[in-house]
């Protein structure tokens, strides 16, 4: 499957999406700049926000309360904000565009 990554200037970076990944872990893997993933995936940094388009937010599933309330640290967030590393790909979300917040270059 495959995602891409829209940097806040519309630069586009599409990339390959195993399933069963998290979001945040294709993009560190593909060295998408703005995603660090600093907490491994634990819904604990927020280093791995990401604004879902809308178009394929409601594939995405819905926040946990843990991400939930990492979010609410965040300056400003889209109604369609996630953390990275709380979405798993599947085939379901091949072709998934999510875009970077420009606080995070
Ligand atoms: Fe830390 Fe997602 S990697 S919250």
């Amino acid at each position: 499957a495959k995602v891409t990554f829209v940097d806040h200037d519309g630069t586009k970076h599409e990339v390959e999406a195993p399933i069963g990944n998290n979001l945040m872990e294709i993009a560190v893997n593909n060295n998408i700049a703005g995603i660090d993933g600093d907490c491994g995936g634990m819904a604990a940094c927020a280093t791995c926000h990401v604004t879902v388009d809308p178009a394929w937010y409601a594939k995405t599933g819905a926040r946990s309360e843990a991400e939930e309330s990492m979010l609410t640290f965040l300056p400003e967030i889209a109604e369609t904000a996630r953390l990275g590393c709380q979405i798993e790909m599947t085939e379901e979300l091949d072709g998934l565009v999510l875009h970077l917040p420009v606080e995070q270059f």
